[in-house]
Protein backbone atom coordinates (compact mmCIF):
# COMPACT_ATOMS: atom_id res chain seq x y z
CA UNK A 1 0.00 0.00 0.00
CA UNK A 2 1.34 3.29 -0.93
CA UNK A 3 2.93 5.62 2.42
CA UNK A 4 0.18 7.06 3.62
CA UNK A 5 2.29 10.20 3.96
CA UNK A 6 1.91 10.69 0.53
CA UNK A 7 -1.85 10.95 0.51
CA UNK A 8 -4.63 13.70 1.18
CA UNK A 9 -5.92 13.27 5.19
CA UNK A 10 -9.33 12.77 5.33
CA UNK A 11 -11.76 13.58 7.82
CA UNK A 12 -13.08 10.56 9.03
CA UNK A 13 -16.25 10.12 10.55
CA UNK A 14 -16.75 9.67 14.39
CA UNK A 15 -17.27 5.54 13.58
CA UNK A 16 -14.06 5.87 10.97
CA UNK A 17 -12.03 7.64 13.61
CA UNK A 18 -12.57 5.17 16.46
CA UNK A 19 -12.02 1.99 14.69
CA UNK A 20 -9.21 -0.21 14.55
CA UNK A 21 -8.84 -3.54 12.62
CA UNK A 22 -9.68 -6.35 15.28
CA UNK A 23 -6.82 -8.23 16.80
CA UNK A 24 -8.48 -11.36 15.27
CA UNK A 25 -7.47 -10.49 11.92
CA UNK A 26 -4.13 -9.63 12.50
CA UNK A 27 -3.80 -13.25 14.67
CA UNK A 28 -5.65 -15.17 11.43
CA UNK A 29 -3.30 -13.16 9.26
CA UNK A 30 -0.59 -14.00 11.53
CA UNK A 31 -1.12 -17.63 11.85
CA UNK A 32 -1.88 -17.68 7.57
CA UNK A 33 1.17 -15.84 6.99
CA UNK A 34 3.89 -18.39 8.97
CA UNK A 35 2.89 -22.26 9.20
CA UNK A 36 6.14 -22.69 11.44
CA UNK A 37 4.08 -20.07 14.19
CA UNK A 38 1.60 -22.59 15.63
CA UNK A 39 -1.58 -20.65 16.49
CA UNK A 40 -3.42 -21.62 19.10
CA UNK A 41 -5.20 -18.13 18.60
CA UNK A 42 -7.08 -17.89 15.30
CA UNK A 43 -10.51 -19.13 15.54
CA UNK A 44 -10.37 -20.87 12.47
CA UNK A 45 -12.08 -24.54 12.26
CA UNK A 46 -10.10 -27.91 11.26
CA UNK A 47 -9.18 -28.19 7.19
CA UNK A 48 -9.23 -31.82 8.28
CA UNK A 49 -13.06 -32.26 8.90
CA UNK A 50 -14.12 -29.59 6.47
CA UNK A 51 -17.05 -31.65 4.23
CA UNK A 52 -15.43 -31.19 0.90
CA UNK A 53 -17.21 -33.96 -0.59
CA UNK A 54 -20.52 -32.66 0.13
CA UNK A 55 -20.14 -28.87 -0.64
CA UNK A 56 -18.42 -30.19 -4.26
CA UNK A 57 -21.30 -32.14 -4.53
CA UNK A 58 -24.21 -29.72 -3.93
CA UNK A 59 -21.96 -27.03 -5.70
CA UNK A 60 -21.95 -28.98 -8.74
CA UNK A 61 -25.65 -30.22 -8.60
CA UNK A 62 -26.27 -26.32 -8.14
CA UNK A 63 -24.44 -25.00 -11.01
CA UNK A 64 -26.94 -26.88 -13.27
CA UNK A 65 -28.78 -24.01 -15.23
CA UNK A 66 -32.73 -24.46 -15.60
CA UNK A 67 -32.94 -24.52 -11.14
CA UNK A 68 -35.73 -22.73 -9.43
CA UNK A 69 -34.56 -19.88 -7.34
CA UNK A 70 -31.48 -19.70 -9.48
CA UNK A 71 -28.62 -20.06 -6.79
CA UNK A 72 -26.21 -18.06 -8.67
CA UNK A 73 -28.71 -15.06 -8.67
CA UNK A 74 -29.52 -12.88 -5.92
CA UNK A 75 -31.82 -14.38 -3.44
CA UNK A 76 -34.16 -12.72 -0.38
CA UNK A 77 -32.59 -9.99 1.80
CA UNK A 78 -33.66 -12.15 5.04
CA UNK A 79 -32.30 -15.32 3.46
CA UNK A 80 -33.72 -18.40 1.55
CA UNK A 81 -36.83 -19.57 2.86
CA UNK A 82 -36.12 -23.28 2.82
CA UNK A 83 -33.02 -22.60 4.68
CA UNK A 84 -34.53 -20.62 7.14
CA UNK A 85 -37.74 -23.35 7.80
CA UNK A 86 -34.80 -25.51 8.23
CA UNK A 87 -32.46 -23.93 10.15
CA UNK A 88 -35.59 -23.33 12.98
CA UNK A 89 -36.21 -26.87 13.12
CA UNK A 90 -32.34 -27.59 13.65
CA UNK A 91 -32.94 -25.01 16.84
CA UNK A 92 -35.60 -26.95 17.75
CA UNK A 93 -33.61 -30.21 18.34
CA UNK A 94 -31.38 -28.80 21.34
CA UNK A 95 -32.81 -29.69 24.58
CA UNK A 96 -36.32 -27.90 26.08
CA UNK A 97 -36.42 -26.14 22.35
CA UNK A 98 -40.28 -26.61 20.61
CA UNK A 99 -40.50 -26.31 16.99
CA UNK A 100 -43.63 -24.69 17.56
CA UNK A 101 -41.85 -21.49 19.03
CA UNK A 102 -39.53 -21.11 16.56
CA UNK A 103 -41.27 -19.03 12.85
CA UNK A 104 -39.20 -18.95 10.08
CA UNK A 105 -40.82 -15.13 9.61
CA UNK A 106 -38.70 -14.23 12.30
CA UNK A 107 -35.20 -15.98 11.68
CA UNK A 108 -33.02 -14.28 8.98
CA UNK A 109 -29.74 -15.40 7.62
CA UNK A 110 -26.51 -13.52 7.67
CA UNK A 111 -22.59 -13.51 6.35
CA UNK A 112 -22.23 -15.44 9.97
CA UNK A 113 -23.15 -14.50 12.91
CA UNK A 114 -21.05 -12.08 13.66
CA UNK A 115 -22.73 -9.73 10.88
CA UNK A 116 -26.02 -10.09 12.99
CA UNK A 117 -24.53 -9.17 15.89
CA UNK A 118 -23.26 -6.21 14.69
CA UNK A 119 -26.85 -5.45 12.62
CA UNK A 120 -28.74 -6.03 16.40
CA UNK A 121 -25.85 -3.56 17.80
CA UNK A 122 -25.95 -0.98 15.29
CA UNK A 123 -30.17 -0.96 15.38
CA UNK A 124 -30.46 -0.41 18.58
CA UNK A 125 -27.44 1.27 20.39
CA UNK A 126 -25.99 4.92 19.95
CA UNK A 127 -22.75 5.90 21.27
CA UNK A 128 -21.58 6.21 24.55
CA UNK A 129 -24.56 3.08 25.46
CA UNK A 130 -23.72 0.55 27.67
CA UNK A 131 -23.91 -3.24 26.82
CA UNK A 132 -23.81 -5.80 29.72
CA UNK A 133 -21.18 -8.67 28.96
CA UNK A 134 -20.32 -11.74 30.87
CA UNK A 135 -16.31 -11.75 32.42
CA UNK A 136 -14.72 -13.06 30.07
CA UNK A 137 -16.41 -12.58 27.00
CA UNK A 138 -15.86 -12.78 22.97
CA UNK A 139 -13.07 -10.37 22.51
CA UNK A 140 -14.20 -9.76 18.88
CA UNK A 141 -17.36 -8.86 20.10
CA UNK A 142 -15.72 -6.66 22.92
CA UNK A 143 -13.98 -4.73 20.42
CA UNK A 144 -16.63 -4.43 18.09
CA UNK A 145 -18.55 -2.64 20.85
CA UNK A 146 -15.74 -0.30 21.95
CA UNK A 147 -14.95 0.44 17.90
CA UNK A 148 -18.56 1.54 17.76
CA UNK A 149 -18.07 3.62 20.58
CA UNK A 150 -20.26 1.65 23.28
CA UNK A 151 -18.95 0.55 26.61
CA UNK A 152 -19.17 -3.10 27.62
CA UNK A 153 -19.53 -3.39 30.95
CA UNK A 154 -18.66 -6.66 32.19
CA UNK A 155 -20.94 -8.51 35.22
CA UNK A 156 -19.14 -9.78 37.82
CA UNK A 157 -18.29 -13.77 37.32
CA UNK A 158 -15.99 -15.95 38.88
CA UNK A 159 -12.77 -17.09 37.89
CA UNK A 160 -14.01 -19.88 35.46
CA UNK A 161 -16.55 -17.24 34.38
CA UNK A 162 -20.02 -18.35 36.17
CA UNK A 163 -22.02 -15.42 36.94
CA UNK A 164 -21.60 -14.03 40.42
CA UNK A 165 -25.00 -14.44 42.31
CA UNK A 166 -26.61 -10.94 43.22
CA UNK A 167 -23.47 -8.92 41.33
CA UNK A 168 -25.97 -8.22 38.36
CA UNK A 169 -28.36 -6.63 41.06
CA UNK A 170 -26.01 -4.96 42.44
CA UNK A 171 -24.14 -3.49 38.67
CA UNK A 172 -27.97 -2.70 38.02
CA UNK A 173 -28.41 -0.74 41.02
CA UNK A 174 -25.17 1.16 40.82
CA UNK A 175 -25.67 1.38 37.05
CA UNK A 176 -29.22 3.10 38.52
CA UNK A 177 -27.36 5.33 41.29
CA UNK A 178 -24.61 6.95 38.64
CA UNK A 179 -27.45 7.97 35.72
CA UNK A 180 -26.48 5.19 33.27
CA UNK A 181 -30.10 3.40 33.02
CA UNK A 182 -31.02 4.79 29.94
CA UNK A 183 -27.82 4.11 28.35
CA UNK A 184 -27.99 0.43 28.95
CA UNK A 185 -29.52 -1.20 25.61
CA UNK A 186 -28.60 -4.94 25.89
CA UNK A 187 -27.21 -7.62 27.45
CA UNK A 188 -24.65 -10.33 25.47
CA UNK A 189 -24.50 -13.83 26.61
CA UNK A 190 -22.46 -16.23 25.05
CA UNK A 191 -24.25 -19.04 26.68
CA UNK A 192 -22.45 -22.49 25.18
CA UNK A 193 -19.41 -23.57 25.11
CA UNK A 194 -18.25 -19.99 25.60
CA UNK A 195 -15.77 -18.35 23.56
CA UNK A 196 -13.14 -17.73 25.55
CA UNK A 197 -14.59 -19.30 29.43
CA UNK A 198 -15.63 -22.77 27.29
CA UNK A 199 -18.45 -23.19 29.61
CA UNK A 200 -22.20 -22.85 29.54
CA UNK A 201 -24.71 -21.08 31.77
CA UNK A 202 -26.38 -23.33 34.11
CA UNK A 203 -30.40 -23.06 33.98
CA UNK A 204 -30.11 -21.03 37.47
CA UNK A 205 -27.81 -18.92 36.13
CA UNK A 206 -29.92 -17.81 33.37
CA UNK A 207 -33.10 -17.36 35.00
CA UNK A 208 -30.82 -15.18 37.87
CA UNK A 209 -30.01 -12.67 35.09
CA UNK A 210 -33.90 -12.66 33.75
CA UNK A 211 -34.51 -11.80 37.53
CA UNK A 212 -31.68 -8.85 38.23
CA UNK A 213 -32.68 -7.58 34.73
CA UNK A 214 -36.79 -7.63 35.51
CA UNK A 215 -36.54 -6.91 39.68
CA UNK A 216 -34.78 -3.54 38.60
CA UNK A 217 -36.72 -2.31 35.84
CA UNK A 218 -34.28 -3.80 32.99
CA UNK A 219 -36.61 -5.11 30.54
CA UNK A 220 -33.60 -4.79 27.79
CA UNK A 221 -33.05 -7.05 24.45
CA UNK A 222 -31.23 -9.69 25.47
CA UNK A 223 -28.67 -11.63 23.23
CA UNK A 224 -27.89 -14.81 23.02
CA UNK A 225 -24.88 -16.13 20.92
CA UNK A 226 -24.78 -19.42 20.70
CA UNK A 227 -21.89 -19.95 18.07
CA UNK A 228 -20.70 -23.28 19.80
CA UNK A 229 -24.46 -24.91 20.88
CA UNK A 230 -23.97 -27.66 18.13
CA UNK A 231 -20.08 -28.25 18.73
CA UNK A 232 -20.40 -30.23 22.00
CA UNK A 233 -18.42 -33.34 22.70
CA UNK A 234 -20.75 -36.06 24.23
CA UNK A 235 -24.30 -35.04 24.89
CA UNK A 236 -25.79 -30.68 24.28
CA UNK A 237 -26.01 -28.87 26.79
CA UNK A 238 -29.11 -29.32 28.38
CA UNK A 239 -30.34 -25.81 28.89
CA UNK A 240 -32.79 -24.27 26.62
CA UNK A 241 -32.11 -21.25 24.76
CA UNK A 242 -33.26 -17.74 25.88
CA UNK A 243 -36.20 -18.26 23.40
CA UNK A 244 -38.07 -20.98 25.48
CA UNK A 245 -37.42 -19.77 28.89
CA UNK A 246 -40.08 -18.82 30.66
CA UNK A 247 -37.72 -15.92 32.79
CA UNK A 248 -37.37 -14.15 29.52
CA UNK A 249 -40.93 -13.97 28.13
CA UNK A 250 -41.20 -10.57 28.39
CA UNK A 251 -37.81 -9.36 27.16
CA UNK A 252 -36.87 -8.29 23.20
CA UNK A 253 -34.58 -11.44 22.16
CA UNK A 254 -32.21 -12.37 19.65
CA UNK A 255 -30.85 -15.75 19.49
CA UNK A 256 -27.90 -16.18 17.24
CA UNK A 257 -26.23 -18.96 15.34
CA UNK A 258 -24.01 -20.02 12.74
CA UNK A 259 -23.17 -22.63 10.16
CA UNK A 260 -19.28 -21.54 10.41
CA UNK A 261 -17.97 -23.69 13.41
CA UNK A 262 -20.37 -26.75 12.52
CA UNK A 263 -20.25 -26.70 9.02
CA UNK A 264 -17.89 -24.72 6.58
CA UNK A 265 -16.37 -21.92 7.64
CA UNK A 266 -15.77 -20.43 4.97
CA UNK A 267 -18.88 -20.24 3.29
CA UNK A 268 -19.39 -17.64 6.21
CA UNK A 269 -23.48 -18.37 6.75
CA UNK A 270 -24.58 -17.42 9.93
CA UNK A 271 -28.35 -16.33 11.42
CA UNK A 272 -30.07 -14.50 14.04
CA UNK A 273 -33.81 -15.44 15.51
CA UNK A 274 -35.77 -12.29 16.86
CA UNK A 275 -38.51 -12.36 18.59
CA UNK A 276 -39.29 -8.85 18.79
CA UNK A 277 -41.04 -7.40 15.19
CA UNK A 278 -39.91 -3.61 15.51
CA UNK A 279 -36.07 -4.45 15.97
CA UNK A 280 -36.09 -7.14 13.54
CA UNK A 281 -37.33 -4.70 11.09
CA UNK A 282 -34.41 -2.52 11.60
CA UNK A 283 -31.99 -5.38 11.25
CA UNK A 284 -32.80 -6.19 7.77
CA UNK A 285 -33.65 -2.85 6.84
CA UNK A 286 -29.63 -2.51 7.59
CA UNK A 287 -28.96 -5.60 6.10
CA UNK A 288 -30.59 -4.57 3.01
CA UNK A 289 -28.43 -1.45 2.98
CA UNK A 290 -25.38 -3.37 3.61
CA UNK A 291 -25.79 -6.05 1.58
CA UNK A 292 -29.32 -6.59 0.44
CA UNK A 293 -28.80 -10.80 1.21
CA UNK A 294 -26.18 -13.21 1.91
CA UNK A 295 -24.40 -15.18 -0.73
CA UNK A 296 -27.55 -16.95 -2.22
CA UNK A 297 -25.11 -20.01 -3.60
CA UNK A 298 -23.30 -20.31 -0.41
CA UNK A 299 -26.76 -20.23 1.69
CA UNK A 300 -28.31 -23.06 -1.46
CA UNK A 301 -25.36 -25.64 -0.55
CA UNK A 302 -26.38 -25.53 3.11
CA UNK A 303 -29.96 -25.92 2.17
CA UNK A 304 -29.15 -28.96 0.34
CA UNK A 305 -27.66 -30.69 3.00
CA UNK A 306 -30.13 -30.08 6.14
CA UNK A 307 -32.47 -30.61 3.28
CA UNK A 308 -31.32 -34.11 2.24
CA UNK A 309 -30.68 -35.34 6.06
CA UNK A 310 -27.01 -34.84 5.72
CA UNK A 311 -25.88 -32.63 8.15
CA UNK A 312 -26.36 -34.84 11.56
CA UNK A 313 -23.67 -37.35 10.26
CA UNK A 314 -21.02 -34.55 9.63
CA UNK A 315 -21.98 -32.93 12.82
CA UNK A 316 -21.18 -36.70 14.42
CA UNK A 317 -18.26 -36.66 12.81
CA UNK A 318 -17.03 -33.17 13.88
CA UNK A 319 -17.85 -33.63 17.50
CA UNK A 320 -16.41 -36.65 17.78
CA UNK A 321 -13.10 -35.02 16.08
CA UNK A 322 -13.12 -31.76 18.69
CA UNK A 323 -13.23 -34.01 21.27
CA UNK A 324 -10.80 -36.03 20.41
CA UNK A 325 -8.48 -32.61 19.98
CA UNK A 326 -9.72 -31.35 23.66
CA UNK A 327 -7.90 -34.16 25.01
CA UNK A 328 -5.31 -33.89 23.43
CA UNK A 329 -4.90 -29.96 24.44
CA UNK A 330 -5.62 -31.14 27.86
CA UNK A 331 -3.13 -34.06 28.12
CA UNK A 332 -0.29 -31.92 26.73
CA UNK A 333 -0.97 -29.06 29.42
CA UNK A 334 -0.90 -31.76 32.52
CA UNK A 335 2.35 -33.44 30.79
CA UNK A 336 4.13 -30.01 30.10
CA UNK A 337 3.27 -29.76 34.24
CA UNK A 338 1.35 -26.59 33.70
CA UNK A 339 -0.75 -27.47 36.88
CA UNK A 340 2.09 -27.89 39.25
CA UNK A 341 3.14 -24.30 38.38
CA UNK A 342 0.05 -22.96 39.07
CA UNK A 343 -1.69 -23.05 36.01
CA UNK A 344 -5.73 -23.83 36.16
CA UNK A 345 -8.39 -24.49 33.67
CA UNK A 346 -11.36 -26.66 33.20
CA UNK A 347 -11.58 -29.33 30.63
CA UNK A 348 -14.37 -28.35 28.24
CA UNK A 349 -17.53 -30.38 27.32
CA UNK A 350 -17.46 -28.69 23.90
CA UNK A 351 -16.41 -25.71 21.40
CA UNK A 352 -13.15 -24.97 20.53
CA UNK A 353 -11.42 -23.07 22.86
CA UNK A 354 -9.07 -23.39 26.43
CA UNK A 355 -9.69 -21.07 29.25
CA UNK A 356 -6.36 -21.20 31.23
CA UNK A 357 -5.48 -18.85 34.61
CA UNK A 358 -2.03 -18.29 34.96
CA UNK A 359 -0.61 -18.05 38.48
CA UNK A 360 -1.50 -14.44 40.14
CA UNK A 361 0.24 -11.70 39.08
CA UNK A 362 1.18 -13.08 35.38
CA UNK A 363 1.29 -10.74 32.56
CA UNK A 364 0.56 -12.29 29.61
CA UNK A 365 -0.97 -9.37 27.66
CA UNK A 366 0.21 -8.82 23.57
CA UNK A 367 2.92 -6.61 25.16
CA UNK A 368 4.44 -8.69 27.91
CA UNK A 369 7.65 -10.59 27.98
CA UNK A 370 6.24 -13.99 28.27
CA UNK A 371 3.75 -13.31 24.90
CA UNK A 372 7.10 -12.27 23.45
CA UNK A 373 8.33 -15.47 24.54
CA UNK A 374 5.92 -17.46 23.40
CA UNK A 375 5.73 -16.00 19.77
CA UNK A 376 9.71 -17.07 20.04
CA UNK A 377 8.79 -20.83 20.77
CA UNK A 378 7.02 -20.81 17.53
CA UNK A 379 3.17 -20.52 19.65
CA UNK A 380 0.50 -17.78 19.38
CA UNK A 381 -2.30 -17.53 21.68
CA UNK A 382 -5.18 -14.99 22.62
CA UNK A 383 -4.48 -13.05 25.75
CA UNK A 384 -6.91 -12.99 27.92
CA UNK A 385 -6.92 -9.78 29.04
CA UNK A 386 -8.82 -8.74 25.52
CA UNK A 387 -11.73 -11.10 26.71
CA UNK A 388 -12.19 -8.54 29.71
CA UNK A 389 -14.18 -5.53 29.36
CA UNK A 390 -11.50 -3.50 31.62
CA UNK A 391 -8.84 -5.02 30.60
CA UNK A 392 -8.18 -6.50 33.63
CA UNK A 393 -7.06 -9.30 34.95
CA UNK A 394 -3.45 -9.96 33.18
CA UNK A 395 -3.18 -13.54 33.65
CA UNK A 396 -5.71 -15.44 31.31
CA UNK A 397 -5.37 -16.82 28.08
CA UNK A 398 -7.01 -18.12 25.59
CA UNK A 399 -6.20 -21.52 23.42
CA UNK A 400 -8.14 -22.36 20.48
CA UNK A 401 -7.93 -26.18 19.71
CA UNK A 402 -9.63 -25.55 16.14
CA UNK A 403 -6.87 -25.11 13.75
CA UNK A 404 -3.50 -27.15 14.36
CA UNK A 405 -3.94 -30.86 13.42
CA UNK A 406 -3.20 -33.33 16.13
CA UNK A 407 0.40 -33.71 16.02
CA UNK A 408 1.01 -29.82 15.63
CA UNK A 409 -1.51 -29.22 18.38
CA UNK A 410 0.07 -31.27 20.77
CA UNK A 411 3.53 -29.66 19.90
CA UNK A 412 1.75 -26.59 20.42
CA UNK A 413 0.42 -27.14 23.84
CA UNK A 414 4.45 -28.50 24.40
CA UNK A 415 5.44 -24.76 23.30
CA UNK A 416 2.91 -23.37 25.38
CA UNK A 417 4.02 -25.58 28.10
CA UNK A 418 7.47 -24.94 27.88
CA UNK A 419 7.26 -21.18 28.49
CA UNK A 420 4.45 -21.14 30.50
CA UNK A 421 6.17 -23.44 33.40
CA UNK A 422 9.10 -20.85 33.36
CA UNK A 423 7.02 -18.01 34.20
C1 LIG B 1 -18.73 -16.56 20.32
C2 LIG B 1 -18.68 -16.29 18.88
N1 LIG B 1 -19.72 -15.65 18.31
C3 LIG B 1 -19.75 -15.37 17.01
C4 LIG B 1 -18.71 -15.72 16.18
C5 LIG B 1 -18.81 -15.35 14.74
O1 LIG B 1 -18.72 -16.44 13.93
P1 LIG B 1 -19.20 -16.45 12.42
O2 LIG B 1 -19.32 -15.02 11.97
O3 LIG B 1 -18.16 -17.19 11.69
O4 LIG B 1 -20.53 -17.12 12.43
C6 LIG B 1 -17.60 -16.37 16.72
C7 LIG B 1 -16.44 -16.72 15.88
O5 LIG B 1 -15.44 -17.18 16.29
C8 LIG B 1 -17.58 -16.66 18.09
O6 LIG B 1 -16.54 -17.28 18.67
Amino acid sequence: MKASSDQPSIPFSRLGRGIQPPVIVDLMARALANPELLSLAAGFTDNAVLPRELVGRFAAELTNSGLEDEPLQYGQNQGRARLRELTCERIATHPGERLAAFDPAQLFITNGSQQALYLAIQAICDPGDIVLVEEPSYFVCLEMLKGLGLRPIGIPCDDAGAILPGALDCLLRTLDENGERERVKAIYLVSYFCNPSSRSLELDEKVAVAEALLANGYAIPVIEDAAYRELYFEAPHPVPSIMSLDAFASFPKLYLGTYTKSFATGLKVGYGYCSHAAWLGKILGIKGHQDFGTAHFNQSIIERVLDEGLYADHLATIQQHYAHKAVVMHTGLLAGGLLDAGWRWEQPKGGLIFWLRGPDGADLRMDSAFCQRCIEHGVLYVPGDLCFSSGKPWHCARLATGALPERRLREAAERFAEVARRL
